[in-house]
Formats: C-alpha cells, sequence, structure tokens
C-alpha cells in the first residue's frame, strides 16, 4: 500500500482505565491487531496500549445497555475494538431509530448523534466528543433556511444530514450520499432548493440539468474540498507512466471535477464495498479520493493484496474522539455529553428525516 496514512492516535492519558488480568490484555491485544489487520501503524504494543480501554468499555456497554455506534472516519480501534456497528450515514439513523437498547453511544461529529436522539427521542443518546463538528453544518443556520424559504416560496428544500437539528426542522427532505441522486429527482416539481453543500449541488445539477432546476448554497467539506481534479489527473499520468490500470473512487462530497475523474462515486460505505469488490476482480490499483477512515476500513476488510494510491485526508471533526471520551462518557457522562434537543425540533425534524426513509425505500 503506498498511501500516506496517519499514525495511531496515543492516549491522552485523560482518564485511567480498569486493571485487567495479562491473559486478558494479551487475548484483547490479540484480538485488535488481527481485527485491525495494519501491524506496522497499529503494532502489537500499541495495541497492548489500547487494550484496557476496550475491554473496560465493552463490559459497561454489557452493563449499562448501550448501543455503540460508529462512522466509518472514526479510528480503527473504535471500529474494531468496541463498535457494535460501523456504517455510513444513512445505514447509521437506520440503525439508531431501530436500535433495541436504552442507551446510544454514537462515535462520530454531533450532528450524527443528534440525528440519532431525533430518531430516538425516548433513548439516551450519549456523543463523547461536543465540540467534534463538522465544516457543512456549521456553515448554514435555521435563520438562513427561513430566509431562502422567503425568497423562493414553494420551492422543496432538501438538505444533506450533515446539518444540525435546528436545520434538519426547516427543510422539506434529508438526503446523505447515498441516496441525494434519487430523492432529488423524485421531489415533485422542476425547482428544488439543495443545502448546504455546493459540491453536492453541483453535482445535482449537472445530474439533473434538463429535467429540474436546482438551486444550490455555498457550504463545503473541508475535507473533501481539499482534491482538486488537477491532483487526480496528475496521479491517474503517474500511474499510468508506472503500468497501472488506476481505479478512482470518490466521495460525492468532492468537487465536480474530481467526481468527472472518477470510476465509481459513492458514500464511505460504498467506496469500502466498492474497492473490495474490485481487489476480488483482481483490479487492485485503487486511488480513494476521501477521508483516511475508509483506507483504514478497506484495509481490515479486504481480503486482497490492494495497492492504494494517493494520499487520503484526515478529518479533524471525526477524529476528534478517541476511546478514552468513549470510556469517560460511558461511566458518567458529562452534561453536554448526552444529547438535549427542543421537542419542537424533534418533531419538525423527524419528519424530514421519515420522508428521506420513505423516498429511499420507493
Ligand atoms: P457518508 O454518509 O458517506 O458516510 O458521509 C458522511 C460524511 O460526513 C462524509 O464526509
Ligand atoms: Fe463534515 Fe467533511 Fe468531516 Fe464529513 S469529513 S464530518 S463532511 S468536515
Amino acid at each position: 500500500m503506498t498511501m500516506n496514512m496517519p499514525a495511531a492516535p496515543a492516549p491522552r492519558g485523560t482518564v485511567s482505565p480498569l486493571t485487567f488480568s495479562d491473559e486478558e490484555l494479551e487475548w484483547e491485544s490479540q484480538r485488535l491487531m488481527t481485527a485491525i489487520k495494519q501491524p506496522r501503524r497499529w503494532t502489537l504494543d500499541i495495541c497492548r496500549t489500547i487494550a484496557p480501554y476496550t475491554l473496560e468499555i465493552n463490559r459497561l456497554k454489557r452493563e449499562k445497555d448501550v448501543y455503540l455506534i460508529a462512522h466509518s472516519y472514526q479510528t480503527p480501534d473504535i471500529v474494531y475494538g468496541v463498535a457494535d456497528e460501523v456504517a455510513d450515514s444513512y445505514s447509521l439513523s437506520k440503525s439508531a431509530r431501530d436500535a433495541e437498547q436504552k442507551i446510544i453511544l454514537f462515535s462520530s461529529v454531533r450532528f450524527m448523534a443528534e440525528t440519532a436522539k431525533i430518531l430516538s427521542p425516548h433513548k439516551i443518546v450519549l456523543h463523547p466528543s461536543p465540540e467534534a463538528g463538522c465544516s457543512l453544518a456549521e456553515s448554514i443556520t435555521a435563520q438562513n433556511v427561513k430566509d431562502i424559504r422567503a425568497k423562493y416560496p414553494g420551492v422543496p428544500i432538501a438538505c444533506y444530514i450533515n446539518t444540525t437539528a435546528a436545520v434538519k426542522a426547516e427543510v422539506d427532505v434529508c438526503v446523505t450520499s447515498s441516496n441525494y441522486l434519487k430523492i432529488c429527482e423524485n421531489l415533485p416539481g422542476n425547482k428544488l432548493i439543495f443545502i448546504p453543500d455546493r459540491f453536492m449541488g453541483k453535482h445535482l445539477q449537472n445530474a439533473l440539468a434538463g429535467k429540474k432546476e436546482v438551486i444550490i448554497y455555498d457550504g463545503e467539506c473541508e475535507v473533501h474540498a481539499i482534491f482538486t481534479g488537477e491532483k487526480v489527473r496528475s496521479w491517474k499520468e503517474r500511474a499510468s507512466e508506472d503500468g497501472y490500470d488506476l481505479m478512482v473512487l470518490s466521495h460525492p462530497e468532492c468537487d465536480a471535477d474530481v467526481l468527472e475523474e472518477s470510476d465509481i462515486i459513492g458514500s464511505s460505505e460504498v467506496l469500502m464495498t466498492e474497492a473490495i469488490r474490485l481487489g476480488n476482480e483482481g483490479k487492485n490499483d485503487i486511488m480513494l479520493i476521501t477521508e483516511c477512515g475508509t483506507a483504514d476500513r478497506i484495509q481490515a476488510e479486504s481480503d486482497s493484496e490492494l495497492n492504494l494510491i494517493g494520499s487520503c485526508v484526515m478529518c479533524r471533526h471525526m477524529k476528534a474522539t478517541q476511546l478514552e471520551d468513549i470510556l469517560q462518557a460511558l461511566r458518567e457522562p458529562l452534561p453536554d455529553q448526552i444529547i438535549e434537543l427542543d421537542d419542537e425540533v424533534i418533531i419538525r425534524a423527524k419528519k424530514s428525516l421519515d420522508e428521506m426513509f420513505r423516498f429511499t425505500e420507493m
């Protein structure tokens, strides 16, 4: 693998885990190393350091009836050490809606934990890193949406799930990276407003050209905005000079110029499953244009010798959560680690999410 990957994060030392026997620790370290499948970055020594955290977290989950959901961009120690489910934002929203446990712990950014609370309002929803935001969610307020609605009366508003609960409460339907094309195409009328991602909005404008007018906003993902079509073209040229037949896989939060250079466009989960599929078909030279967590998951879950090319970008918000934050939230959550939303916001935002499920399952 030639992709540059960030180093494994070391515990900050803010929370001390319980003491476990040498036998338990050795067994857990081996389990972690085998599951993460990156022995050079996630060495046995590193796995030994994190083992007491994962052991205590897994014990607390059982004792307190907690369902631990983690987004694909969380670090491998969380994904393969403690998560009950890992996926993209659409699948995780459904899991949060359908979870049977009393408590949901969402290891991810704030808007995803808020979405879980909207969909399961009677459950306790824990979010270990209250400061973990998202540049898209921060790019638009509920008042901005009210202003847009006043400017374009009667035009349906579709909003990317990467938004606050207050914004979701003001729109007609939510979408994710796995259903935005289908939902926007099926919305009534020949005009729609798409907020807040300008790149995904541009992609929609191109895809629906001649069928629907798409009015867009100016938010962007600070991670996917870094990739440019020019960079992708130069990587492709280099690969072809070296004799590689490169497959380019990118996330729809990237610029339209990047998407044009791509063979496959999809959510974090789709990119992972497609990379695994390509590997199984012997197409091992893959360029991933997305956050580094997807490459971590591919490494762990593919049985092929993949040659991942290029360099991924890390989301500082997604990577804000560490095992010790999860441990602390499970032991005794701080007030701001418990998601609380206004009842009226929950009711109104839930309508937009229910519409998303309805359109997706149509
Ligand atoms: P996915 O739904 O594709 O996981 O995307 C969420 C996200 O924040 C990507 O940057
Ligand atoms: Fe937000 Fe981008 Fe980070 Fe996803 S990768 S959480 S869109 S800033």
